[in-house]
């Protein structure tokens, strides 16, 4: 047996301390035949990367490398065009609660036409012995409400309305949330990899 086929078979490690972003790949990785833990307590890796992919990496090594086990570290964030593209890679670094980042958010967007934005999702999962086993990534396009809308989710999830859909990721329910969203279109095309690594 190919040796991270070994690592991998035992379980896979989610290299967050994020509820909300734990619930979603406990289900998306449902279907495969993997104990999923989440990330020791206390630890905590610097996300010093430029790009979503970079600090992908850099938790699914950290992770793995802590842990023994094979990690799965996802770095995702909204990227508002008004702004720059920010809050961008300092998504959750915007403010220190949800409710804090979704305030400045629409502080800074009060008086803006221009609601376009997207979210980001860069998944890569890591061995313990340093190797980057797959990697990839997804997108969602959507804007900006003017105000919050919905109860479901987390994070952005109020004031983030998906393209064509009229409604906020807050407003549907996780099954279509994963049809369309940045962190599931992402995982689709993580699965083939995971299928071929897993030797399904
Ligand atoms: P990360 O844990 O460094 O990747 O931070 C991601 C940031 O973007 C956090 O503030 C999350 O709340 C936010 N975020 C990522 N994915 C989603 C999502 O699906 N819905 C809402 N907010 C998200």
């Amino acid at each position: 047996m190919h040796e991270q086929t070994k690592y991998l078979k035992s379980c896979l490690v989610i290299a967050s301390g994020n509820v909300g972003k734990i619930y979603e790949f406990r289900r998306l990785l449902a279907d495969f035949p993997l104990t999923i833990h989440g990330q020791p307590e206390g630890l905590h890796v610097e996300e010093t990367g430029n790009t979503f992919l970079e600090n992908a990496r850099l938790k699914a090594l950290a992770v793995a490398n802590a842990t023994g086990k094979c990690s799965l570290a996802d770095d995702s964030g909204l990227s508002v065009d008004h702004l720059a593209g920010a809050p961008g890679v300092h998504s959750a670094r915007y403010a220190s609660t949800d409710e804090g980042r979704i305030s400045r958010l629409l502080r800074e967007m009060e008086t803006c036409k221009n609601r376009s934005a997207h979210f980001s999702s860069a998944i890569c999962i890591a061995s313990p012995n340093n190797e980057i086993l797959l990697e990839v990534e997804g997108r969602c396009e959507g804007l900006i409400t003017n105000k919050p809308r919905g109860s479901k989710g987390f994070g952005y999830d109020p004031i983030f309305e998906v393209l064509d859909t009229g409604l906020t990721f807050a407003e549907m329910g996780i099954e279509k949330k994963q049809l369309l969203s940045h962190r599931g279109r992402a995982f689709a095309l993580l699965k083939p990899g995971l299928t071929n690594l897993l030797q399904l």
